[in-house]
């Protein structure tokens, strides 16, 4: 492997790298508005641009029922394994956008690290992704291994058209295993494979109670007041130990290994003090007897995002509002399954709504977790790359985060999923000053063409 030329390209080439991603940045994707549509049309457009010019082959954009696809491959490395590539071209919503130190779709680079709405998530890590591809095609005339690229504009709105082209053509992306660069590594100095992602069930919850506003005056103490209901509804769910009570939903829940519980408890990676700083807090919320990483990787959380209705202007209003929305997610363990869930919530949601209000819960958007195995040629490939760039052996641990497409990967198409990727703890993902690390950038080009050449080899 002509190995010094490939890290001279690398090298030689940076500074375009970066300016390939600071075009696609300033592209606006934000998923969930649907008044950004021609950037997410732009923004695949981008992508597939990038794809064409590496060299790809059968590159389209491919309409769905929601955002498009971008697909290519490279099918040349006969008798080599079928890497399945995924990443996603949309981005989260940028307010509150005061808090933003630059304009949050003008790229700027502050102390090596570069700012904007997708820098990290998922812009920067599936450019880093294209490089690599770029880079070993150019130098060596081809890859070491087949590659398939699936790039999908809907996974922060839930990813259901990318579900749909899984499930429908599964033979258009037959491969021997996947690989999805969106995750993150516990610190720059620690390479990290995720060999676990929670699933979700993100939900809203509607409740009307009189016709219109009223008086509170005039109608208070017999008027039902649908943000209160919310109240007690919110308060039922969840109490103040963190314990969830929707009954059925801790039933399937697989009890954790012996090995598993050693770590958490023991956090040997010092991951919960890391926690704390991160979220700028002095203590954890929760469930006290779970040590805080089964809270965070293994436990099914219930959290409310949102509370909308009534008066919340400036000064006083007198209203009993006549209707209260709340937004409620639960993030599920592998073993949970995200409808199933959703029914439980439903039947516990109506059953604690107090007499005299109309509760509607909607099921916005879902998506099951994931357990990857450790043992598959594809994981020891990455692991080997991450230990040849970061000089240190990587680790294994789960994020409690949900990317719905890694179990789709693993149950529909059957094969490995690698989960690796180079976001740091203090990305402020779907946050105001979104940033990725340039050097993670970079040693993510370096490791992501060194996974591939080890799976070709
Ligand atoms: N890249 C994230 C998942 C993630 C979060 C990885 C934190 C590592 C650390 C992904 O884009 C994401 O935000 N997923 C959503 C999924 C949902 C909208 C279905 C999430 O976890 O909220
Ligand atoms: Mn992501
Ligand atoms: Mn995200």
């Amino acid at each position: 492997m002509p190995q010094t030329q490939l890290e001279t390209y690398i090298t030689e080439n940076e500074n375009r790298f970066l300016e390939d991603l600071k075009g696609w940045l300033r592209i606006p994707s934000i998923s969930t508005l649907p008044e950004h549509a021609g950037d997410i049309r732009r923004a695949a457009e981008y992508a597939a641009d990038q794809l064409r010019h590496i060299g790809f082959e059968h590159v389209e954009v491919i309409a769905t029922q929601g955002h498009p696809l971008v697909y290519g491959d490279c099918l040349k490395a006969a008798g080599k394994p079928t890497l399945l590539i995924y990443g996603h071209y949309d981005v989260q919503p940028v307010d509150p956008v005061e808090l933003w130190e630059s304009p949050p779709f003008e790229p700027t680079v502050r102390n090596g690290n570069l700012y904007c709405r997708g820098a990290c998530d998922d812009k920067g890590q599936t450019m880093l992704v294209f490089k690599a591809l770029e880079a070993l095609m150019t130098v060596n005339g081809t890859l070491p291994v087949n590659v398939r690229i699936l790039v999908e504009g809907e996974e922060e709105a839930g990813g259901e058209s990318v579900a749909h082209y899984v499930t429908t053509y599964p033979e258009r992306l037959k491969c021997d295993a996947a690989f999805i660069c969106d995750t993150h590594m516990p610190s720059k100095d620690l390479p990290a494979l995720i060999s676990g992602l929670r699933g979700i069930t993100y939900t809203e919850v509607e409740v009307r109670g009189a016709k219109g506003d009223l008086h509170s005056g005039s109608y208070g103490g017999v008027a039902p007041n649908p943000l209160h209901a919310l109240a007690i509804i919110i308060s039922r769910l969840k109490d103040a130990e963190g314990h969830i009570h929707i009954p059925g939903l801790y039933d399937r829940l697989r009890k954790p290994t012996e090995a598993e519980k050693k770590f958490w408890e023991e956090d040997p990676l010092h991951m919960g003090k890391s926690l704390l700083e991160e979220m700028g807090v002095s203590q954890f919320s929760g469930e006290e007897e779970y040590p805080p990483l089964e809270r965070i990787w293994a436990r099914p959380t219930l959290e409310v995002h949102g509370i909308a209705g009534g008066f919340v202007g400036e000064g006083a209003k007198t209203v009993i509002p006549a209707v209260g929305k709340a937004k409620i997610s639960l993030r599920l363990p592998a073993d949970l399954k995200s409808d199933e869930v959703f029914t439980l919530f439903e039947r516990a949601v109506n059953s604690y709504a107090p007499p005299g209000v109309q509760v509607t819960v909607r099921n916005i958007h879902g998506g099951e977790g994931v357990l990857v195995s450790a043992d598959s040629p594809a994981v020891a490939a990455a692991m080997a790359a991450l230990k040849g760039t970061y000089g240190r052996e990587p680790v294994f641990i789960r994020e409690g985060g949900s990317i719905p497409i890694a179990a789709l990967f693993s149950e529909v198409l059957n094969v490995p999923v690698v989960l690796m990727g180079f976001g740091l703890p203090d990305d402020n993902l779907h946050a105001p000053n979104e940033k990725y690390s340039l050097d993670q950038f970079f040693k993510g080009i370096r490791t992501v063409a060194s996974f591939l050449q080890k799976l070709g080899s």
